[in-house]
């Protein structure tokens, strides 16, 4: 079986480098990589969960993508959760629903001879929202049920483990509270993988029994100075995993005549970091 993800493509109505470059990647996709199945770990819009152009716009390219699709929300998604969320966007009912109205349920298990897939919204992790309790609730139940001897994928938007020990301006991981009540709940179960974006680089981790794979941006790079952790990849791509008599293994691929964007080649995102820049 082989499970692609891709993550962070951050597309908007008005198009753009972004599109661009997903479009090579759907090409891709379709014409060569042909996967049984694709998985969208988020950041899907380009900034803000509000803008209802840019979701259905993403949703229009998105569906360009002819293997069955999964979608788990990011923080430019449905907001996040916390006191310092970025430009204050944090996630509401309001949000999670908007795009669940376009994307469909925000937390999912998909069910494959070869393995299990699970999908959770990370964005709702410690925001106190009905939702989140709800989560938890469906978590513990769909944990419980899982068949044996069938490995079991995560995917996530923000990483599960901690991304670094250093204080960091805005949240990148789940935080400790989920971390350890979620690998509480995954105790026993299963696990082989576990996919993350949000950090729009690439690293693979041994986790027990588990690959932590941090799947690249297809959208745009973070800037450099921001390289805390030398060891992982900057590079635009994707991740394919492949499932074979109960192995998960993953590797990191590039598309094709992608170009290498950074934040200074969309204007979207270069103008909203000014902006907070000048605040
Ligand atoms: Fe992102
Ligand atoms: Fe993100």
């Amino acid at each position: 079986m082989k499970i692609v993800q891709i993550s962070d493509t951050h597309l908007t109505h008005t198009g753009g480098p972004t599109e661009d470059g997903f479009r090579l990647l759907v090409k891709h996709l379709n014409e060569e990589v042909r996967p049984d199945l694709v998985v969208h770990s988020g950041d899907i819009v380009v900034l803000h969960p509000d803008d209802a152009a840019d979701r259905t716009h993403s949703k229009a390219l998105v569906d360009l993508i002819e293997a069955p699709l999964l979608v788990v929300p990011g923080n430019h998604d449905v907001g996040q959760p916390g006191l310092n969320a970025w430009a204050g966007i944090n996630v509401t009912d309001e949000r999670v629903a908007a795009h669940e109205a376009v994307w469909g349920p925000d937390h999912w298990r998909h069910d494959d001879e070869a393995a299990v897939l699970l999908g959770i919204n990370s964005e709702l992790l410690t925001s106190d929202l009905q939702r989140e309790a709800d989560q938890w609730r469906w978590l513990e139940k769909t944990l419980a049920e899982l068949p044996v001897g069938v490995p079991v994928l995560l995917f996530l938007h923000k990483p599960l483990w901690a991304v670094t020990d250093g204080p960091t301006e805005h949240q990148v991981d789940v935080g400790p509270v989920a971390r350890d009540r979620l690998l509480g709940l995954l105790d026993g179960v299963e696990l082989r993988a576990v996919g993350s974006g949000h950090l729009h680089q690439y690293r693979q981790t041994q986790r027990d029994q588990a690959i932590e794979v941090w799947a690249p941006a297809t959208a745009f790079l973070v800037p450099s100075e921001d390289d805390r952790l030398p060891e992982t990849r900057h590079e635009l791509g994707y991740v394919e995993y492949v499932v074979d008599d109960g192995e998960v293994t993953a590797e990191f691929r590039t598309v094709p005549g992608m170009p290498q964007l950074t934040v200074e080649d969309v204007p979207a995102i270069a103008e909203a970091i000014a902006a907070m820049t000048a605040e």
